[in-house]
């Protein structure tokens, strides 16, 4: 991969799903690292899209009364328009109905099957129409998809299948030599732990035209179409044969493959790191140098969906509290890559707090005092330059190395809320600066040392503004006019030396511009949310003056009875033997003696081992309906915890108890 270019990719997303925030958290993402690498001086290509084949679209075309492609493009506007209200500053939109992107396709399909990477079989299996995918007799529970659970239809059919299962060993090889290929290390050994205890089959990659016409016909069969994954992940590589910024230098060669990121959810990583990289093995193109596979956001605890009515709509969030304080929450209330919980109280909590009390104040007070005391300008202390007073020592020694450093890797592995965290000890540092310097009092008698200390906070502003953009660009080149400066991004990327003789870059403490600064007032960065004004608001809205009884109702919508949990068995266990369930990476079969001896099967595999729960003592739920999991029967269920990196810790009694002990 080229040093001084960064090619970021999106999933493309269903044209026919309605954006909602699970979408623009992949987006945003994407958008804070393109942002961040343009800064670094880099030509940055940042690709989204839309994944426009397939038979859901096929279908609700025809409900509509229109053509799967008349349907498309009157879709793809609502993913075009939400990017926009949110600030994406994506390169390209790629469809996969774009005559380019078919034509690679195409190609790409021809080579495989002139190289025999793809052959043409008999297949049967169980399929899942709303997913749009097979799954085996084994796979499926009582005969509906694993995933979705919805009831799955036995087909048989010839199809052409990409001959996947030879590339297991060099996969895992890979995964095992390139330990960030796949990000977090918690996804990398699930994906690990999955290639290494499953055979790897061959990846189906048509449909008969006769059952699905909405998909890319195959150049050298017409009966056939390919179609969702196979064409939709060759979207990565397609972009760059027509979209880049300069197509010219993708035909020189290699100048924009492979991606440095594909991020993606966390479900869709198989697709991503077996489907696709297999892909580019058998094609014998480069591999990508990162798949980042993020966490989901449940809404106010619960699981988003269309039924609840619950699907937050990132451009009503905007709209709501700012564009900006939006795209701050995401990336700042959850780790990059775990799962996260959305609410706006949340949000509301931390633009009140975090935004407009730490930075927005901080701004304000800055601006007018220098308005004030110094008649808005700035004043360079001498010797400043060649030795930094303990203010700029802390900030220029420890924060910003550490934030800046690629050797610390938190850009390289999208640590995006330890960033913030360094960000936001440069503003904490300048507050508790003010507070103890106390410039007011300077301003009476110390002209040199007041010179000193807002010089000190004026640098601080430009160092969290300059840090800071690629999560909110609107709110940093504001604050950065506001310092009496021009452009953020252009006198950021002006300022990056080339030569040592060269100007220092706006990362340095004794940058200046060469004008005049003059600092100025501009709006509230972020007003403040009056939560009682909103409280009552929701309260009058819900029908109910004092609001109580919403409030009583709401909670006793998840309450239950004694009576209701008394219906739920709970017995200790004694576990006499575990065994992994062949095939699955998450699964053990445990013999457990409740007084009875009985078989669970839990989703436990990675966080313990067989040898870890042999003899434990586990609490266990007798009377749940027997059900099975990867055709293997389980009768009850283990209890344990989930920790918020996913690792789970089984509940055991405190004290020896005999097995078959009843808990009430
Ligand atoms: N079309 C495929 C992707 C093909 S990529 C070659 C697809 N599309 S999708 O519209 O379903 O979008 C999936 C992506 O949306 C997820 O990978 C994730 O990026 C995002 N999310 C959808 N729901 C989400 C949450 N509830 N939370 C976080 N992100 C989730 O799959």
């Amino acid at each position: 991969m080229a040093e001084d270019r960064f090619y970021i990719t999106t999933p493309i997303y269903y044209v026919n799903d309605v954006p909602h925030i699970g979408h623009a958290y992949t987006t945003i993402a994407a958008d804070i690292l393109a942002r961040y690498n343009r800064l670094q001086g880099k030509t940055v290509f940042f690709l989204t899209g839309t994944d426009e084949h397939g038979q859901k679209v096929e279908k609700a075309a025809k409900e509509k009364g229109r053509t799967p492609q008349e349907h498309a493009d009157m879709l793809v506007d609502n993913f075009k328009s939400l990017w926009q209200k949110l600030n994406i500053s994506n390169d390209a939109f790629i469809r996969t109905t774009d005559t380019e992107h078919v034509k690679t396709v195409q190609g790409i399909i021809q080579l495989l099957w002139d190289n025999g990477e793809i052959e043409k079989r008999q297949y049967s299996g169980w399929y899942c129409t709303p997913d749009e995918r097979f799954w085996t007799e084994k796979e499926i529970i009582e005969g509906n998809c694993p995933d979705c659970g919805r009831p799955v239809d036995e087909i048989e059919e010839e199809n052409y299948f990409f001959l996947m299962s030879k590339y297991q060993l060099r996969l895992i090889r890979h995964i095992e030599d390139n330990p960030d290929f796949i990000l977090p290390h918690t996804r990398r050994n699930e994906v690990l732990g999955f290639l290494k205890n499953n055979e790897l089959g061959d990846l189906c990659i048509t449909r008969p035209k006769s059952r699905l016409s909405w998909g890319i016909q195959l150049p050298f069969d017409e009966e056939f179409v390919t179609y969702v994954w196979f064409d939709a992940l060759l979207n990565y590589f397609s972009a760059t044969r027509y979209l880049v910024p300069h197509p010219e230098q993708a035909k020189e060669g290699d100048f924009w493959w492979p991606a440095d990121h594909h991020l993606i959810g966390k479900d869709i990583l198989t697709t991503h790191s077996v489907y696709w990289i297999t892909m580019l093995m058998a094609l014998k193109f480069p591999l990508p140098g990162n798949i980042f596979a993020h966490g989901w956001w449940t809404v106010d605890g619960k699981k988003m969906s269309k039924s609840l009515g619950n699907v937050v709509d990132p451009a009503e969030m905007a709209e709501k509290f700012g564009i900006d304080a939006f795209r701050y929450f995401l990336f700042r209330e959850v780790t990059f890559g775990l799962d996260g919980d959305f609410s706006e109280r949340a949000l509301i909590r931390r633009l009140n707090t975090e935004l407009a009390n730490d930075l927005g104040n901080l701004l304000s007070r800055f601006v007018t005092m220098v308005g004030k005391y110094q008649d808005h300008q700035i004043k360079i202390p001498s010797g400043d330059r060649t030795e930094l007073n303990p203010f700029a020592r802390e900030i220029m020694c420890e924060t910003l190395p550490a934030l800046n450093d690629i050797q610390t890797e938190h850009w390289s592995k999208l640590r995006f809320n330890t960033i913030l965290d360094y960000i936001w000890n440069i503003i904490r540092a300048a507050n508790n600066h003010i507070a103890q310097k106390e410039p007011w009092k300077l301003a009476k008698d110390n002209q040199s040392e007041l010179n000193r200390v807002l010089f000190n906070v004026w640098n601080a502003l430009r160092l969290t503004a300059v840090s800071l953009y690629p999560f909110m660009p609107d709110t940093c080149e504001n604050i950065w006019k506001q310092l009496g400066l021009h452009s953020l991004v252009e006198e950021t990327i002006q300022s990056i030396p080339t030569t040592s003789e060269q100007i220092p870059s706006v990362y340095e403490w004794d940058w200046k511009p060469d004008y005049a600064i003059k600092v100025s007032k501009g709006d509230p960065l972020f007003p403040r949310v009056d939560t009682n004004k909103r409280d009552k608001k929701e309260k009058k809205a819900e029908g109910s003056p004092a609001g109580k009884d919403n409030k009583t109702k709401e909670a006793g919508d998840n309450l239950i009875t004694i009576h209701d949990f008394a219906k739920v068995q709970l017995k200790v266990g004694r576990v006499i033997d575990a065994q992994r369930v062949e095939g699955s990476s998450k699964l053990i079969r445990l013999q457990v003696d409740t007084g009875e001896i009985r078989q669970i099967v839990a989703g436990i595999g990675t966080s313990y081992s067989p040898d870890d729960l042999r003899g434990k003592s586990i609490i266990v739920v007798t009377n749940l309906k027997p059900a099975k999991l990867m055709g293997v029967e389980s009768q009850g269920m283990l209890l344990a915890a989930t920790d918020s990196e996913g690792v789970l810790s089984i509940l055991t009694p405190e004290k020896d108890v005999r097995q078959g002990a009843v808990i009430r």
